[in-house]
């Protein structure tokens, strides 16, 4: 990168010192992950954000739902400031609040909704966030999707119970039936663009998990084919994918998990082994950089998916620019959650942050 900017980030990071707390998700590119003070996936970074209540200026090197995420778990005081401002998530944006509040219309209608606990993925929006708090549910993160699932269902009746799950129906899917012994029979599908999500009444309450129908762009693209290429090119390669890819792919994978996760498997690993990975890109470039050292072979499981977009338009000139004007006192790009979405909301997040 280039070096001039080196040189500006570092000098106005120094000039803010522990004023300034950077947080960088692990899909950043190197040369922003380079001034984060902490790492992590989307978890860890919501903790972190929430533990450091003397920084008065939080940078989130991440998308929007994360930055509103940090917002609504520091306090008032602090200000959290997204680099660039077109940082948002595609999955985040298919569940709006006017199609939750609908389909929760739906639910009552068909006499379900008292039966129903949401479950909303952190990668949704402060107001989604807000509806999942106000109907009891919880939010969670691909590393504590289980432990969310079980808290959801022992909240209601065991025969009758059911959770709606947002926005991510990939994720809902995978951990319902991978983790949880349910059956694809047990998950319907809701559809915000069909009328009554494009579900019978008789549908709905014979289902135990309702996903909403989202996806993520990026881990949507990962296939079975790639999969089955991967194991045929690399014999011995062990599969790890996210658990945002397709219910076929991670059937057919080896370990599934959180970015977190990813790291902490390719951590243990043993030297001479081989790794295939279903993750955003640059993580897999700076994963299978950092291991070759330790030879372990680390190849991206697909070479048709690319980069996440929004995640890598936080880049070097936006957070030099951030730091820069923080530096000079101005706040830039500030993201600031209304104080009543704010209250429905942190009642969510405090709710998976106290899950076993
Ligand atoms: P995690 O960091 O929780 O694994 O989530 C991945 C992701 O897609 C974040 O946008
Ligand atoms: Fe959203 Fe997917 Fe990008 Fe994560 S990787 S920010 S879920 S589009």
């Amino acid at each position: 990168s280039d070096p001039g900017l080196v040189e500006r980030a570092r000098a106005a990071k120094a000039k803010l010192g522990d004023k300034v707390f950077v947080l960088g998700h692990h899909y950043q590119r190197d040369e922003v992950i380079e001034f984060a003070d902490v790492t992590g996936d989307s978890f860890k970074l919501a903790r972190d954000a929430a533990a450091r209540p003397d920084a008065e200026y939080i940078v989130f090197c991440g998308v929007h739902f994360m930055a509103e995420s940090a917002d609504i778990l520091t306090s008032d005081a602090q200000q959290v400031v997204l680099p660039d401002l077109a940082a948002g998530c595609s999955m985040a944006d298919m569940a709006t609040a006017e199609q939750v509040a609908e389909c929760w219309d739906v639910l009552t209608e068909a006499g379900v909704a008292e039966q129903v606990v949401p479950v909303s993925y952190m990668n949704s929006s402060a107001d989604i966030k807000a509806f999942t708090g106000k109907h009891g549910g919880t939010i969670c993160t691909s590393s504590n999707a289980k432990r969310a699932l079980d808290w959801a269902f022992e909240q209601g009746d065991p025969s009758t119970g059911k959770v709606l799950f947002l926005p991510d129906q990939h994720l809902g899917r995978n951990t319902a039936v991978r983790d949880m012994g349910m059956s694809l029979d047990d998950c319907v599908v809701y559809n915000p663009h069909k009328p009554n999500g494009g579900l019978t009444a008789d549908q709905l309450r014979a289902a135990k998990m309702i996903l909403w129908r989202g996806h993520c762009s990026v881990h949507g693209r990962f296939s079975l084919e790639s999969v089955e290429d991967v194991r045929a090119r690399i014999p011995g390669v062990n599969v790890l994918v996210h658990p945002e890819c397709k219910h076929e792919v991670v059937a057919a994978a080896d370990y599934v998990g959180s970015t977190e996760y990813i790291i902490k498997a390719l951590e243990a690993a043993p030297p001479g082994s081989k790794w295939a990975i279903g993750t955003e890109l640059n993580l897999v470039r700076r994963l299978a950089n950092r291991f070759a050292a330790e030879d372990k072979e680390i190849v991206f499981l697909d070479k048709t998916v690319c980069f996440c977009s929004t995640m890598n338009r936080i880049d070097l000139p936006h957070l030099v620019w951030a730091l820069e004007s923080l530096a000079e006192g101005k706040v830039v790009n500030r993201i600031q959650v209304d104080p009543e979405t704010e209250s429905f909301a942190k009642l969510a997040l405090e709710r998976m942050l106290a899950l076993p």
